[in-house]
């Protein structure tokens, strides 16, 4: 094992790190991560977070070497995600007098991911205190940062902040500590920051609010760097960002599906609007009424319609919408079309007619490369059956360009 990483007294970093191109999130962090997770070596000693599930048997290994296993007391899990629950399953084997600490919501899916159903645990509240002998962590529930379940936890007389998720940056690093990091971190931290906290910054002016008075000297995410200078310059960091909601955007998702391919399509297209700062509405055209569609047609800054392609044709209710458009005042809106098929796809181009009938701006690779010289950005989005490979960069790709749009008129 490599030398001790201390935060403080009896508090050791036994996490793992990981440089390889790591995927995450259909995305690749091509500078690897850290899985941080923590022993407080007190009367009743404590782990908090384990390590990615591909890591569970090393980690416990070398947390071996620490501590007897038997003697841990307390397994704090912050947030379920495999990449910081994933030591869990190996570590709950060996250390068998461990109770298990985290909020409600996250027991069930300890418990169906780690077969973990025979064990204990402590479920803790906003505001509950534990007594790990010798040093006290008080929870913070800090709710959709990034998931349902999580928490903070905070050491009381370390005064050290171990937030998970939160205030993370993705980079395999051996200096452990920012202060010793050999380049600017910051570009990383606000990467990591906009990727992972922004979809959800509300719940970041929540979390602000319950952290602002409390004294913090360390605070030791699950990803990263372990920030123990300029503390408070990384907390105004995700204050400031998360306040800067000015600009909101909203997008609309509408398409028609046989078999779920074009759904799919959709989904990829919001979760890359979502990734870069858009609220999106997506409506199954099948499922929803005309009045609904239409009303979320009017309040989006930007409408993607999507469609398969059936005999030549577009499918399901998404013709009678587009007949209504004519009628309404679209000119300051970005319109797309996308939709799986086959081998022709006649029906993007069938909407796209119709499209071209109305006001709306709507976006063509033509006008792209024109106004940009980018090629890679591909309008309409036609994409063969079920996407994958490339296909998904093309999505990815046209989102993060419209996304961007909307939010700067580039
Ligand atoms: C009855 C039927 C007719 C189809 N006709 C066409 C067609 O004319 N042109 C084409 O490109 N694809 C055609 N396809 C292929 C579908 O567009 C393709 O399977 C698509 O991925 C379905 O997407 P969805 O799951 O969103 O409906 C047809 C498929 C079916 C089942
Ligand atoms: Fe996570
Ligand atoms: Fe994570």
């Amino acid at each position: 094992m490599q030398d001790k990483i201390m935060l403080g007294e009896n508090i050791y970093w036994v996490g793992k790190i990981d440089d390889r191109d790591v995927p995450f999130h259909r995305l690749t962090l091509t500078k690897g991560t850290t899985y941080n997770s923590y022993l407080l070596k007190t009367g009743l000693p404590t782990v908090i977070d384990t390590v990615d599930i591909s890591f569970g048997r090393e980690f416990v290994e070398n947390l071996k070497e620490l501590i007897p296993l038997e003697d841990i007391k307390y397994i704090v899990i912050n947030h379920t995600e495999p990449d910081h629950s994933g030591g869990l399953g190996s570590l709950a084997a060996k250390a068998k007098n461990a109770i298990i600490v985290c909020t409600e919501p996250a027991v069930e899916e300890l418990k169906e991911m780690y077969k973990l159903h025979n064990r204990e645990f402590l479920v803790v509240k906003d505001g509950d205190r534990l007594d790990i002998g010798g040093k006290n962590l008080r929870f913070i529930e800090t709710p959709y940062l990034h998931t349902e379940e999580t928490m903070i936890t905070y050491c009381e007389e370390d005064k050290i902040l171990f937030p998970c998720d939160i205030f993370s940056t993705h980079v395999a690093n051996y200096e452990y500590f920012n202060d010793l990091a050999k380049e600017d971190i910051i570009e990383d931290f606000k990467v990591y920051y906009k990727l992972i906290m922004h979809p959800h910054r509300k719940y970041v002016q929540d979390m602000i609010n319950k952290i602002k008075d409390i004294e913090i000297d360390i605070i030791a995410p699950s990803h990263g760097y372990i920030l123990r200078s300029n503390v408070k310059e990384f907390i105004n960091m995700y204050d400031v960002m998360s306040r800067n909601t000015v600009k909101d955007k909203k997008a609309v998702i509408i398409y028609s599906t046989m078999t779920g391919n074009t759904k799919k399509v959709g989904n990829i297209i919001k979760d890359n609007l979502e990734m870069n700062s858009i609220a999106v509405e997506v409506i199954d055209v099948n499922k929803a009424s005309g009045e609904e569609a239409l009303r979320a047609v009017k309040e989006a800054d930007g409408v993607f319609f999507g469609t398969s392609t059936r005999y030549a044709d577009m499918i399901g209710g998404l013709e009678d919408l587009l007949k209504e458009l004519k009628n309404i005042d679209l000119k300051d809106k970005i319109g797309g079309v996308f939709g799986s098929y086959g081998w022709s796809g006649e029906a993007i181009e069938v909407v796209q007619d119709y499209l071209r009938e109305t006001d709306i701006k709507l976006l063509n690779t033509a006008d792209i490369i024109k106004s940009t010289g980018m090629t890679d950005v591909m309008f309409p989005i036609r994409i063969r059956f079920s996407p994958k490979g490339d296909a998904l960069k093309q999505i990815e790709r046209a989102s993060v360009y419209t996304a961007e749009l909307l939010l700067n008129g580039m």
